[in-house]
């Protein structure tokens, strides 16, 4: 209890992985002591050792003062189930897509029919290894610009045993694959403009940049997934882009795109579908539908897409 106090008084952000004083309480307790999960009685009434105090004040300190998030200290957290090792190469799990995942991106597409999974900006691999889990079948592309969070990454792989299905390739988007095509692409780009960059609380501070900014008004990433993605997917294939709180902005940019909306029983939204075809007929009908008007008013060039 005085633990929890003490981050309460310290007006932490919380987010990454965790949601109040009282889970960041419990999981520095539980990694500084070295508690399994769960802890029987007997276990968590045993005398703590001088050593694991200074550790857990340490790492309070920690979190506290740096104002680490949680899970970089205690380098580990949960997406879709799965546990993943986390440090501050990558970004910290917490993707609402795990709800669709889990689901099989029912009822977007018969998950019997995927055999090719492309997840744009890996990151830890999060998704690109609960897609393997939930997808047995799928062979999955993770791709990712950093080879710092590729590292991360093959960590992840090696660790849940898909290695055989799961390719980690170094890659700016697409630009790695040759003529591979997929029956889903799934990605977590950056998506933070440049404004709300400045503006975010120092627990951010700790994530790598490139995971978060993505230019000026936060849609470089989202904009090549639109403009090369139905190049990258098979026919009834289906492209899933989270973009968080820049949804208003997508939906203003590419106002001629018939996006679905996904909403979450478990939170979080800003995560949309289009179907291949829909990225074919809107560039069939108007390029203009896919090259969305930057905020100066200029437009972007877009390439020919299907
Ligand atoms: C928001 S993080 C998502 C990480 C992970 N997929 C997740 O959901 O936790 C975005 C990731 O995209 C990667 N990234 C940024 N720019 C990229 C680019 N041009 N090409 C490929 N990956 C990129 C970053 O390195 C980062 O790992």
């Amino acid at each position: 209890m005085r633990l929890q106090r003490r981050l309460q008084r310290a007006h932490l952000h919380f987010g990454h992985g965790t949601e109040r004083a009282k889970d960041d309480a419990a999981a520095l307790v539980w990694h500084a002591l070295g508690l399994p999960v769960p802890a029987s009685p007997a276990r968590l009434a045993r005398p703590v050792s001088a050593r694991r105090r200074q550790l857990l004040e340490r790492l309070v300190r920690r979190r506290v003062v740096e104002r680490v998030p949680v899970v970089y200290l205690t380098q580990r957290c949960w997406f879709a189930g799965l546990q993943m090792y986390v440090d501050e190469r990558v970004l910290i799990p917490r993707s609402p897509l795990a709800e669709l995942i889990e689901q099989r991106f029912a009822p977007w597409i018969d998950a019997r029919r995927v055999h090719r999974l492309l997840d744009v900006g890996t990151g830890s691999g999060c998704i690109a290894i609960a897609c393997a889990k939930a997808l047995p079948r799928a062979q999955v592309d993770a791709l990712d610009i950093s080879s710092d969070a590729l590292e991360v990454a093959r960590i992840n792989i090696r660790a849940h045993r898909v290695s055989r299905r799961v390719r980690a390739l170094q890659s700016d988007h697409f630009g790695a694959l040759k003529g591979e095509a997929y029956d889903i692409i799934v990605s977590n780009p950056p998506y933070v403009g440049a404004r709300e960059m400045a503006q975010l609380p120092p627990e951010y501070w700790h994530e790598p940049r490139q995971a978060l900014a993505a230019g000026r008004d936060g849609l470089d990433s989202v904009r090549v997934l639109l403009r090369e993605g139905a190049r990258r997917l098979r026919p009834g294939g289906i492209l899933v882009v989270e973009v968080g709180n820049s949804e208003e902005l997508v939906r203003r940019e590419f106002a001629r795109l018939p996006f679905t909306w996904l909403e979450f029983e478990r939170g979080g939204g800003g995560v949309f579908v289009l179907t291949r075809e829909q990225l074919c007929a809107a560039v069939g009908g108007s390029r203009a539908a896919l090259s969305g008007n930057m905020l100066d008013g200029e437009n972007v060039v877009v390439g020919d897409v299907g």
